[in-house]
């Protein structure tokens, strides 16, 4: 019968510990529309959780005041595909936090517009995910 507790077990559990201890250590987590309500919040607690340095926020915008000074920040068009490709190759993105929207009334008085930037920075993402194979999209 086998040992369910030997020493195989026991370094097994360990492997496994320090696997996806490095797994959580090596994310690197890239946040588009960062400087919007939701961003902003996020960002900060993503970056409290995994390092300010594993967090690369990013916005079609200039920084948010509440994240200067607190980690890496890039300029970038989601609807920029190539742009946004080489920014989740360069960093080693692992996932991507997604809020670029054009919703509310907003959206209700342009819906071609909200339609296409909703759409289309969707398939980006998930295109782009889809190649360098990233492990989560939100
Ligand atoms: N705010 C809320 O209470 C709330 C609640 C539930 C869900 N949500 C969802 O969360 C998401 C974000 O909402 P929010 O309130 O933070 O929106 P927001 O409008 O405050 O932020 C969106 C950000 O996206 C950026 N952006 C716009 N176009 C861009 C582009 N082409 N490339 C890069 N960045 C671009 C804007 O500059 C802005 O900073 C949306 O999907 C929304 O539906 C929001």
């Amino acid at each position: 019968m086998a040992n369910r507790c030997g020493d195989t077990d026991v370094r097994y559990y360990f492997w496994q510990l320090q696997t996806n201890t490095m797994r959580i250590v090596q994310e690197k987590i890239l946040v588009i529309g960062a400087c919007g309500q939701i961003g902003v919040e996020l960002t900060t607690e993503l970056r409290r959780l995994y390092g300010a340095n594993n967090i690369i926020a990013s916005d079609l915008r200039d920084e948010h005041e509440l994240l200067k000074g607190t980690g890496p920040y890039v300029n970038c068009d989601v609807m920029n595909k190539e742009m946004l490709h080489v920014l989740i190759i360069r960093h080693n993105i692992t996932q991507v936090y997604l809020l670029v929207a054009i919703f509310s009334a907003t959206g209700e008085k342009n819906l071609g517009l909200a339609w296409h930037i909703n759409m289309q920075s969707l398939l980006n993402v998930l295109e782009i995910a889809k190649e360098e194979k990233l492990s989560k999209v939100y």
